[in-house]
């Protein structure tokens, strides 16, 4: 099959796509991540790659902690909201229809509905030029009981979460 040259640009697949939580719990803030990935075990470790200019940055550099929570399909409205609003204007939690529970480690609260939360904190910021990328430790998990198999450990055939199935991933406008 011959193959077409194109444009350099992240294509890998999939795509995962979550709620991420910043700020407190008396003043919590939320937004749709699909830059995010597993780079180390022991610790274990996250990075997630966001643009400079989402309120989110500041509130996650100010307190150093955010919350990682994977939806299901069912909460893709509330991710479109999360994703496509800022906090800095809008109260996306009473417009969203999420549900916040306390963390057990940080600041940030867990959303209720999803059915995995990493609690996360901050250890690095490197400087990528349109995003900077957080690298975190993950100090505690929780998961839905029906999530887990007979060895207690997470499932994903059974947790489903939402995997981003854009048919075309683009890079998304920059703002
Ligand atoms: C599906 C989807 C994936 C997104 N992934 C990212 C991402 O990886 N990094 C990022 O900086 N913004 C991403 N965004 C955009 C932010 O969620 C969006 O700009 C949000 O409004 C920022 O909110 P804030 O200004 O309250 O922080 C994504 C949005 C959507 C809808």
């Amino acid at each position: 099959m011959p193959k077409r040259l194109l444009a350099p640009s992240t294509v890998l697949y999939p795509v995962p796509l979550v709620i991420v939580a910043c700020g407190t719990r008396e003043r919590p803030n939320l937004l749709a991540v699909n830059r995010i990935a597993s780079v180390a075990a022991e610790p274990p470790q996250l990075a997630m790659a966001l643009r400079p200019g989402r309120h989110s940055v500041g509130l996650i550099r100010a307190g150093g902690e955010f919350t990682v929570n994977l939806p299901t399909p069912a909460l893709l409205p509330a991710i479109h909201l999360i994703g496509t609003t800022t906090g800095r204007e809008t109260d996306k939690l009473a417009q969203s229809g999420l549900t916040l529970a306390p963390a057990s480690q940080v600041k940030p609260p867990i959303v209720a509905q999803c059915p995995v939360n990493i609690e996360c904190r901050l250890t690095h910021t490197i400087d990528l030029r349109s995003h900077l990328l957080f690298i975190a430790e993950v100090v505690a998990v929780h998961a839905e009981e029906s999530a887990l198999n007979e060895r207690g450990e997470i499932d994903y055939r059974l947790a489903r979460p939402l995997v981003y199935e854009a048919a075309i991933v683009r890079e998304r406008p920059k703002d």
